[in-house]
């Protein structure tokens, strides 16, 4: 058996390369398991969603654990945290204040739009047999189409991504032992960010548009709703979640279809499984692999103490393999029924981008599908460094 030092390390190359086998075992061992820098990982699905639901658990206490390990963050100038690190009633507060802007209404409204951008970066590359589909099509999707709501000009989006992809990586450090300059990265692109954004504000005061900055400026100027800090904190959040996450569902999840040729030529013959392929896809290789909570009272799970202010990773891409919930879970299956997975978590931070993302990634796979009946492989492809959000760096194909 491997060594308690091994059961949960997403350091170890094998663990990132496929982190399903470890999670299996260290579910089937030690389903609640403290890890030796003294974090809590939980792995069943039962449990997770126990985690992401209870208010037992909760976000505060997070900074001081982090500054605990990495050091404090005194500077000034320092973002308010988003509403992802928040608890009730901040929590309800902010999320309610965006939330309009992300109903499946509102973004079922933009599916042409959507399918507009997805030709044009189609139309760039079709004549050459060959793309990257992370560079081509996975990441400028999702990125220009946050931008666009958010009203970041178009001139911008090159210069300040840079940032997105250092406070992503940076996540890691929630957890794991992470390179202490990968955390100060992380925090002075935060800052950075919400800079940029700060920048955007007098000319967008002086003239509205019909963008999400300018929707949270008029609620920033009607008095209690938010502070301009947390109206910046949002901001970057909704810029880093459209930069970091769905260009890993359209990534992973069609090196999930390559791999499974069956599979793939099932979807070409029926384009009516390309939703349920979606929520397969998000299941079986869960673009965000885990999130963390701290307890604000000691909860006993399987007669295991946790105390009071322990973090407890809540390891998302191990729910989704727990055979306990999922019929013969390795197995990709894209007309799965009954599919609860928990790849935009649960409870009251359920992804607030699920139904964009879910949209981005049916018209971006479907349309690759029906353009490109040739697709295969044309290179390794290489996974990025970050464990926490896992994704792929490239991902060449032809076609
Ligand atoms: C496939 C793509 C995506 C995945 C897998 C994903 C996954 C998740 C997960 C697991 C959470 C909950 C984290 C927790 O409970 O700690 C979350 C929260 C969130 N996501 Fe996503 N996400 C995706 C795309 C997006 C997009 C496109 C946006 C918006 C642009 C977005 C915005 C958010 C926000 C604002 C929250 C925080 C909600 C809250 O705290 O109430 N996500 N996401």
């Amino acid at each position: 058996m491997a060594s308690h030092q091994e059961l949960f390390n997403p350091l170890l190359p094998e663990f990132h390369a496929d982190p399903y086998p470890f999670y299996h075992r260290l579910r089937s061992v030690a389903p609640v398991y403290q890890a030796p820098m003294g974090l809590w990982v939980l792995t069943r699905y039962d449990d997770v969603v126990m985690v992401l639901r209870d208010g037992r658990f909760g976000r505060d206490g997070f900074e001081q654990l982090l500054a605990a390990a990495y050091g404090g963050d005194t500077e000034a100038g320092r973002l308010p945290r988003s509403m992802l690190f928040r608890d009730p009633p901040d929590h309800t507060r902010l999320r309610a204040l965006v939330s309009k802007a992300f109903t499946p209404k509102v973004i079922e409204n933009m599916r042409s739009h959507i399918q507009d951008i997805v030709n044009r970066l189609l139309d760039r590359v079709q004549g050459a047999g060959r793309m990257d589909v992370i560079a081509d099509l996975a990441y400028p999707l999702p990125v220009t189409v946050i931008c666009e709501m958010l009203g970041v000009p178009t001139e911008d989006q090159g210069a300040i991504r840079q940032w997105s992809a250092d406070v992503a990586q940076s996540l890691d450090a929630i957890g794991l032992p992470t390179d202490a300059e990968i955390v100060t990265r992380g925090r002075a692109a935060r800052r950075a960010l919400g800079e940029y954004f700060r920048r955007l504000l007098p000319e967008r005061r002086r003239q509205p548009r019909e963008d999400l900055l300018s929707l949270l400026i008029a609620a920033e100027e009607q008095g209690d709703k938010l502070t301009e800090g947390e109206l910046l904190a949002t901001c970057v959040l909704l810029f880093i979640a459209g930069h970091e996450t769905t260009v890993n569902l359209i990534g992973n999840g069609l090196l999930a279809l390559l791999r499974n040729p069956a599979e793939l030529a099932r979807l070409r013959t029926d384009s009516t499984l390309l939703q349920s392929a979606i929520e397969e896809l998000l299941r079986y290789d869960s673009p965000v692999q885990r999130t963390a909570r701290i307890t604000n009272t000691d909860v006993v799970i399987d007669g295991q103490t946790i105390t009071k202010g322990s973090m407890v990773v809540a390891a998302i891409g191990a729910a989704n393999r727990d055979p306990a919930h999922f019929t013969d879970p390795d197995r990709l299956d894209i007309g799965r029924r009954d599919n609860r997975h928990v790849a935009f978590g649960f409870g009251i931070h359920f992804c607030l981008g699920a139904p964009l993302a879910r949209v981005e990634g049916q018209i971006a796979l479907g349309t690759l599908l029906r353009r490109m009946p040739n697709l295969a492989l044309a290179g390794t492809p290489t996974w990025r460094a970050s464990s926490t959000l896992r994704g792929l760096e490239a991902l060449p194909v032809s076609f």
